[in-house]
């Protein structure tokens, strides 16, 4: 399916200096760079929940700067693809896991391009707490990844839990890498 469209692009400033980036996708198929563009489209955010159970939504990772995530809504979870800084991705990489409730090495959280390489920079979950299912907060709690305020879980920036009632690491959702700069979740 093509006819799709993003219906609603919103900014969330996490502090001062940073921000997300929120598109809930409307048809089977998103695009969110282009969609970084164009705000509006408001009216037809009513259709979203009709749309949202099925398909795929389209990402392009070049539109998401360093130290940024971006938010999409895929089959009515928050997904999110954050572009790692180093400093992240060492941490990440760097981690004992054997101090982790549910141990996985950040590379088991990644998906290879089509050449076969991982892309350490971007990490894509699904971005619910595995807890009770609210949205964590990015850049945020003691592993400096994300924080889920409901109850109080901290992620790591592998997305890995850490600390608090979560059992489970946030999800890695399906997804390929359609081409060097854009994935396909779903
Ligand atoms: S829902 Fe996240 S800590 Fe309970």
């Amino acid at each position: 399916m093509s006819d799709s469209s993003t219906t609603h692009a919103t900014t969330e400033p996490e502090d001062g200096s940073k921000r997300d980036f929120i598109f809930l996708a409307t048809g089977a198929t998103a695009a969110a760079g282009a969609a970084a563009i164009g705000w509006p489209l408001v009216a037809q955010m009513g259709k979203a929940a009709d749309t949202l159970a099925a398909g795929s939504i389209e990402i392009d990772l070049s539109k998401i700067a360093v130290g940024q995530q971006l938010k999409m809504l895929w089959r009515g979870k928050p997904v999110f693809v954050r572009h790692r800084t180093k400093a992240e991705i060492e941490t990440a990489e760097n981690t004992d896991i054997s101090d982790c409730p549910d141990p996985e090495t950040d590379n088991e959280r990644l998906v290879p391009d089509n050449n076969g390489n991982l892309r350490p920079e971007f990490l894509v979950m699904v971005g619910v707490c595995t807890h009770f299912g609210c949205v964590p907060v990015g850049e945020a709690g003691e592993f400096d990844g994300w924080y889920c305020p409901c109850h109080g879980s901290h992620y790591d920036t592998s997305g890995r839990i850490r600390k608090g009632p979560a059992p489970k690491n946030m999800e890695i959702p399906p997804y390929v890498f359609v081409n060097e700069n854009v994935i396909k979740v779903g």
